[in-house]
């Protein structure tokens, strides 16, 4: 979601201002804006739409000076308008802000402290640069305190003080910044990636710190505006990735990368033919004796993956295993206590309600083990037991990479407790652990072999208004992960439904041509998610098989049918997946959809 950039002490500040911004683009954003301070104060640009936008503005009056800040914005109060994007001057011109999150109380604090104000945007942000003003007497640090102490919500703050030209400020709590020691200059950001220059330290600023930034120093802050002193933090981004190579998208690209993403995730995870957790400190005992129950948490496609592996982790667990929405799981009531092992699914590790869940999990004493992509990211950093993904950094919006290098950590997980359970032998272990090896390369022949028909099926549906999924059981959550990928990126209207349940309602929905999708790996009820196919196709719909090669001859040649490689049922999620990637990826390229920057998407939803 929103992005923020602060450089302090480098010569034409305002290029290197949008260099930056341009490295925050994968989030997500609907309007950008800088600000630059001069000893003649603070000079803005703001616009609508892509950055280029931003850029054409720069070219006819670029803000001169040395000390910045910029900002990619994703609406949340207030349309994606001019007046609405960030930076935010306070009345006087003392203060600008630009902000990262959700300030709740903006209205309460409008009505309370600052009557009578007059707000040019319809933004929550625009208070605190009000705030800020009221407070201060000559001591920026003392003004930040005493106006973040009156916020409620979520906020990561890059501020510029007119009175003090050459130093960025910025405040964090509840939604990532780092400040960044550099050879040339001092740097603030909510994404250590967006800094293209030699870094020399980095600090992660949190739970209401503030920092001071300049050309050769970083000094930081407690909440109440007291100094301290703070440990560097090993946090790196290999720049390489940002780059789309020989693919016209990231997308595709990182369809491409994941026979390396699973490889790389399965590699750390198995040691001679086991399951290894290299950053999970739960003893054997509270697995063998006291887990009563698992908690999936995630949101979107990650949500997706542990409905995938529901069913393996009863299994091994002998468990009951719930698999939750986290924007939903917050707000419930949920039964947690120590023996329930709580999993949380994160790529970005930021995910604010995904977080919010993991705060209270912990907060019923529940055990808590996270899967994550970022490494220093706060879900990893607030979690007891990780397990990272090695899927890299991915860019495009729509999960592809990540999404089976999740499910790569989760196999590993369900393997390590049904050994300790005592569910798996350990040639049985053996067995699962040999096939889990075998994926990277079975999910290089899938995509090799099924690329030519998705493409040819995104052909015959790209026209199409709505789209039905189906499938069963792991199908099922298969069937929900297309639909979703196909959405996001091609706009279509594309609807996943437990195959059974179609005919409960939704079937009045099919006529002629209408296109549906069938996932039919799990063989346990391939001929009942068959008869479900035949139901629609005997009102006119237009159906599409997704199974494996094993059971590709038991349907009809009639039906454009998809065969991935064979597998073991339990690992089929992360084949079937494939061909409905590259499904959506080829529908949305039809439809000249922007693949990588889909609207209204934002790569980490930091709000909730
Ligand atoms: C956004 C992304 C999805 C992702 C979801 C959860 O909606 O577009 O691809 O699955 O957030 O993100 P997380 O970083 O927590 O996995």
């Amino acid at each position: 979601m929103c992005g923020i950039i602060g450089i302090a002490g480098v010569n034409q500040v305002a290029p290197k201002l949008l260099d930056c911004l341009k490295r925050l683009e994968y989030r997500g954003y609907d309007s950008s804006g800088i600000a630059v301070t001069s000893g003649d104060g603070i000079e803005r640009l703001r616009a609508v739409g892509r950055l280029s936008e931003l850029e054409s503005r720069m070219e006819s009056k670029t803000p001169s000076g040395t000390t910045g800040i910029g900002h990619t914005r994703w609406a949340t109060h207030g349309a994606p308008t001019v007046e609405n994007a960030h930076p935010h001057i306070s009345p006087q011109g003392t203060f600008c802000v630009v902000h990262n999150g959700i300030i709740e109380n903006s209205e309460e604090i409008k009505k309370t402290l600052l009557q009578g104000d007059f707000f040019e945007s319809q933004t929550d942000t625009e208070v605190f640069s009000h705030l800020l003003e009221k407070y201060y007497i000559g001591e920026p640090i003392n003004a930040i305190a005493k106006a973040l102490a009156v916020l409620k919500g979520a906020y990561a703050f890059g501020i510029l003080c007119s009175d003090f030209p050459d130093v960025v400020f910025g405040a964090s709590s509840g939604s990532p910044l780092v400040a960044i020691g550099c050879e040339e200059g001092g740097f603030i950001s909510s994404d250590p990636c967006a800094v293209n220059e030699k870094i020399k330290s980095v600090y992660r600023i949190s739970g209401g710190e503030i920092c001071c930034v300049g050309k050769d120093r970083l000094l930081f802050f407690d909440p109440s505006g007291q100094a301290i002193e703070k440990k560097p933090e090993s946090i790196t981004c290999k720049m390489e990735s940002m780059s789309k190579g020989q693919y016209p998208h990231f997308m595709l690209k990182e369809i491409y990368e994941q026979p390396r993403a699973v490889s790389d995730t399965v590699n750390s995870l198995v040691k001679m033919g086991s399951v290894f957790l290299p950053d999970v400190y739960l003893d054997d005992d509270f697995f063998r004796d006291e887990l009563e129950k698992i908690v999936i948490v995630g949101c979107g496609s990650a949500y997706h993956t542990g409905l995938c592996v529901k069913n393996m982790l009863e299994s091994m667990s002998g468990v009951t295993c719930n698999v939750e929405i986290a924007s939903e799981f917050r707000y419930s009531q949920p039964v947690l206590n120590k023996n329930t092992l709580t999993v949380f699914i994160s790529q970005s590790g930021e995910t604010a309600d995904t977080l919010a869940c993991l705060r209270l999990a912990k907060h019923c004493g529940a055990k808590i083990l996270s899967i994550v992509n970022v490494k220093g990211s706060v879900i990893a950093t607030e979690s007891e037991n990780v397990i990272f993904t090695l899927a890299g950094r991915e860019i495009a919006v729509a999960t592809t990479k990540a999404y089976s290098a999740q499910l790569a950590a989760l196999y590993s997980l369900a393997i390590y407790i049904g050994r300790i359970k005592g569910k798996l032998t350990s040639e049985q272990e053996e067995k699962l652990v040999s096939e889990m090896l075998l994926l990277p390369s079975k999910i290089e022949e899938t995509l090799r072999e099924t690329e030519a028909l998705s493409k040819e099926i995104a052909n015959d549906i790209c026209r199409a208004q709505n789209i039905f999924f189906m499938g069963r059981l792991c199908d099922y959550a298969t069937a929900c992960e297309g639909a979703l990928k196909l959405k996001e990126i091609s706009y279509i209207n594309a609807q996943c439904y437990p195959a059974g349940e179609l005919k409960h309602g939704t079937i009045s929905l099919v006529d002629e041509g209408t296109p549906v999708i069938a996932i039919l790996g799990e063989s346990r009820v391939f001929s009942k998610t068959l008869s479900n196919m035949c139901e629609t196709e005997a009102r006119g719909a237009c159906v599409f098989a997704i199974t494996d090669k094993a059971k590709e001859t038991l349907l009809s040649q009639k039906h454009k049918t998809i065969s991935v490689a064979d597998t073991l049922s339990l690992f089929r999620p992360s084949l079937l997946v494939l061909p409905l990637q590259l499904l959506s990826y080829h529908t949305a390229l039809l439809r000249g959809c922007d693949i990588d920057k889909p609207r209204n998407l934002a790569k980490s939803v930091t709000v909730e």
